[in-house]
Order: C-alpha cells, then structure tokens, then sequence
C-alpha cells in the first residue's frame, strides 16, 4: 500500500513507500493471497546475470485486497507507457520473480507477445485474471511479468503438468480474448537457466 508516513521510499517514476502489508478492510474485496509487485530495470549493453538481476529488482510492495491493488496501481505509470527496457512482476507474496526460487524452479512461463500499443490492456486483464484466482489451477500460479513495451508472461510451479499448463493457456486465451495471430510459447525456467535468457530459443525475438 503506498502510504507517506511510513517506510522506505523507491523511486519508480513516482515515489511510492514500502509498508507492512495491510490486512483488508472492512468491505475491501480479500485476495485469496496476498501479492507482491516489483520493478526492475535492465541495462541492455549488460548481459543478464543472477547477481545482477537481483541487484537491480525492486519490491514495491504488497497488497490483500482487490482495492489495495488498484490504490497501488494508479500510482505508478502505466507500464505502456514506460521506456523499453523496465519490467513489472506481480508475483504471490513470498516468491521472488526468480527462475531459482524454490516455487518456480520446477516450473516455467508461457510468453505472449502483442502488437505496441495493445500490451497495456492485457496486461491489466492478466493481473485481475491472476487475482480473481480464473485461471484454476490451485497453487500452481506463481505471478505475472510485463516485459519491456509488449511481452507479457505467466509463471506457473510445475512445468511437466500437461493439463494444468494446457488449462493456463486455454484460459488466457478465454480470458484475454487474445487476436488469433497472438504468439504464445511455454519456456521452462530450467531452459532458461541454461542459456540465461528468458526468450533465446524462443519464437520470441526482441
Ligand atoms: C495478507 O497479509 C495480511 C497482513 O499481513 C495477513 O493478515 C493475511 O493473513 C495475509 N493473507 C494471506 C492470504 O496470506
Ligand atoms: C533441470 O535441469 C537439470 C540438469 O540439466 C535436471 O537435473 C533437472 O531435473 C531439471 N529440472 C526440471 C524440473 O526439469
Ligand atoms: C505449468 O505450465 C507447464 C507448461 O504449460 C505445464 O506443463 C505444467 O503442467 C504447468 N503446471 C501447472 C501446475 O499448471
Ligand atoms: C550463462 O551465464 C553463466 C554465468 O554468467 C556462464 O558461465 C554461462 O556460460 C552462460 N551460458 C550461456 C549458454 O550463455
């Protein structure tokens, strides 16, 4: 929750604060799990290493309920209208945007690359899918990423769940009313371990 009297201060554009994740209240619509939203920033010139990565993501902050979120949200810039080169993660509280944290490393992501200029949208579509718990699949999301302008992807624990992983895309699909040509693509984190990136070998290309 972005308070002024309490905390430490980050710089994402704005200056949000770093509080104690606040229980709902009293008609606040709870999540059925609280979340964490982080930023980062690449240096494109600097290939991506584990310490590096880590150095340069931030946690913002976490949320409970369905208003705490919006609150947060509308306080930072849209991410369609952000640089190239910043990523926002949403992630369940406790799990770090991270191929190596215990939750994701069995698991992997499903990629989707829009056109420019449509990124925005879905992006706020997969974050209330993810918190609106649509997806149905129990514990098996992790969190959502919005890569630079227009790669969206979605975490999930266990990456050799045919069905679950099936049932991810089908409801994104469902859920985001995607354009036919959209291209999605699973990637596990172990691949991605091995080459260190989290689209080479991917259909992907930036
Ligand atoms: C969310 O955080 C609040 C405040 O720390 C806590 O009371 C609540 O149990 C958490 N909810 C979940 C689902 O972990
Ligand atoms: C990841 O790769 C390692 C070695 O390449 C392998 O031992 C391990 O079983 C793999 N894990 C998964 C979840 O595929
Ligand atoms: C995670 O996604 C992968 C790829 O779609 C899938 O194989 C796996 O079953 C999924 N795991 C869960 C728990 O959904
Ligand atoms: C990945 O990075 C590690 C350490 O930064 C390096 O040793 C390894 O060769 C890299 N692997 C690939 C496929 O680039």
């Amino acid at each position: 929750m972005p308070h002024t009297d309490c905390g430490v201060c980050v710089c994402v554009c704005v200056c949000v604060c770093v509080c104690q994740t606040v229980s709902p209240a009293a008609g606040e619509h709870p999540l059925q799990y609280n979340y964490t939203l982080w930023y980062s920033r690449r240096t494109p010139s600097r290939p991506a290493n584990t310490q590096s990565y880590e150095q340069n993501i931030r946690q913002i902050g976490t949320v409970a309920s369905v208003e705490q979120f919006w609150k947060f949200y509308s306080h930072l810039v849209r991410p369609g209208d952000l640089t190239g080169h910043s990523d926002f993660h949403l992630f369940k509280e406790g799990i770090k945007p991270m191929w190596e944290d215990e939750a994701n490393k069995n698991g992997g992501k499903w990629i989707i690359r829009l056109r420019k200029g449509l990124a925005s949208r879905f992006w706020e579509n997969i974050i209330l899918a993810m918190l609106g718990e649509q997806f149905m699949v129990g514990e098996e999301i992790c969190g959502v990423v919005r890569f630079q302008e227009d790669i969206l992807s979605i975490w999930n624990k266990t990456a050799s769940d045919q069905v679950t992983t099936s049932r991810i895309r089908d409801t994104l699909r469902r859920v985001l009313n995607l354009p036919p040509n959209t291209i999605m693509e699973y990637k596990t984190h172990n691949d991605s371990l091995k080459d260190n990136s989290s689209f080479r070998n991917t259909k992907i290309t930036l």
